[in-house]
């Protein structure tokens, strides 16, 4: 049992800390904000995420997850420190590291006796050694520490699994010390330990998302070229995941990858790179591919319906993807604007993420289900591939909307079944 404390309580500090607690662990979670802070002391979850809920009540209920403002007394009472407040974007797409630092010191000012300090929040390669001088130069004398660095690969909306069964930990050490007292807390979990320099495990993080945002943009540019050959994506893609060394995962094309993550980390990372005096234009055109695939599918939108203006659109789907009611970089976003700035009506329905969009998109109507958006829409619009959207009564459905029109950001239907129901069907990458 280790006494941990979890600066930061967004996705991924409340995920790390209440799954360390229920390995076993005394885990203290900090926050600065006084709200969110109260939010959780009653057991009420700030953010959905599957699972999490369960995980807090559980600890808490045992004594091993507690919840505070106070980063100066939790640090005294904690033996490892992991770091996991945000690193937002600043506008030349750079992470903006000034919260890292300042937690840096204010935990350096308060440190006694030795502490493992741990970058979790998804950093610049060369943090690590920026984060120890910070905390070198506001430590009491004599007081022992290290700094590691352990990234998080854990998605939204399978978070609580993703930490419990990941396919990996990185571990980024300089120490024996270090590493001994990180490889013990994740031993339980029984699952392979990478074990590097701070830099190689920093890198290994901004690397695996740029990696897996540019599978993505890969299949959405095949699936421009399926269109414009005939070919079908969803058996092109299978067909490429069949060779172990491709793999099926992550090849689903889609309206583009959003999200706080991707679009994010790969700006960030282009950033880093040419600051290392490196043009790292393969993901440049990654980004490029992106942006494309939302301005296609809004295209196809309005090709549909020859125009837009004065129509209605019932639209599927709000969050980035399923499972969360997380809509930052939602694709969504930038194809309802589209549509409202065309002059179309657009009336919306996801299962979870309609309040947060509430406050972002005040023009779009929002409904109780799937059937009320669809109800006298001229088409039916679905950007995220919830799955109840995959179980909707399509007759149902047909008879609702002004025209049997659907455009499928996801490829969530069968085509034969469509064209068996009588639906005018346009997805990506398929005919
Ligand atoms: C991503 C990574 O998958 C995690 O490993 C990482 O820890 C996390 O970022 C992070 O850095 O914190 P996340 O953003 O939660 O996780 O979601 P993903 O499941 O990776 O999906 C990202 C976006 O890609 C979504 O918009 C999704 O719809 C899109 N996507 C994903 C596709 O369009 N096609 C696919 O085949 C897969």
């Amino acid at each position: 049992m280790r006494k941990i404390a979890v600066v930061g309580t967004g996705y991924v500090g409340l995920v790390t800390g209440s799954c360390l607690a229920d390995l076993g662990n005394k885990v203290i979670c900090v926050d600065n904000n006084e709200e969110k802070i109260a939010f959780l002391k009653e057991l009420k979850m700030p953010i959905y995420e599957p699972g999490l809920e369960e995980i807090v009540k559980r600890n808490v209920e045992r004594g091993r997850l507690s919840f505070t403002t106070d980063l100066k007394k939790s640090v005294p009472e904690s033996e490892v420190i992991f770091i996991a407040v945000g690193t937002p974007p600043k506008e030349n797409g750079e992470a903006d590291l000034s919260t890292v630092e300042g937690v840096c010191k204010d935990i350096a000012r308060s440190m006694e006796g030795y502490h493992l300090v741990v970058e979790k929040s998804t950093v610049p390669v060369q943090t690590g050694e920026r984060a120890k001088e910070t905390i070198r130069g506001h430590v009491k004398k004599g007081v022992e520490f290290d700094v590691a660095s352990n990234p998080e690969f854990l998605r939204e909306g399978s978070a609580v699994s993703d930490f419990m069964k990941p396919d990996r930990i990185v571990i980024g050490v300089e120490t024996e010390k270090a590493k001994q007292i990180l490889t013990e807390l994740y031993q339980p979990l029984e699952v392979p330990i990478i074990v590097t320099d701070i830099q190689s495990a920093e890198l290994i993080k901004h690397a695996s998302n740029s990696f897996l945002a540019a599978k993505i943009s890969y299949i959405n540019a095949i699936s421009k070229i399926c269109e414009l050959t005939g070919a079908d994506i969803e058996k092109v893609a299978e067909g490429m995941g069949m060779d172990k060394r491709i793999g099926y995962n992550f090849l689903n094309a889609g309206v583009g990858y959003g999200g706080f993550c991707f679009p994010k980390d790969l700006a960030a990372f282009i950033r880093i790179c040419e600051k290392l005096g490196y043009n790292f234009e393969l993901l440049k055109a990654v980004e490029k591919i992106n942006k494309n695939q939302k301005e296609n599918f809004l295209q196809k939108i309005e090709d549909a319906l020859w125009n837009v203006k004065g129509k209605t659109i019932g639209l599927l789907g709000l969050s980035f993807k399923p499972n969360t009611d997380d809509i930052r970089f939602a694709p969504s976003i930038d194809i309802i604007k589209g549509l409202l700035k065309d002059g179309a009506r657009v009336k919306a329905y996801d299962p979870y993420a309609m309040d947060k969009m509430k406050d972002i998109l005040k023009d779009v109507e929002y409904c109780k289900d799937a059937y009320e958006a669809a109800e006298s829409s001229d088409a039916l619009v679905i950007i995220t591939e919830w799955s109840e959207f995959k179980e909707l009564d399509l007759e149902k459905i047909k008879q609702l909307l002004n025209n049997p029109i659907i455009v499928d950001g996801r490829n969530i239907y069968d085509l034969d079944k469509m064209k068996e129901l009588g639906f005018k069907y346009i997805c990506i990458g398929r005919k």
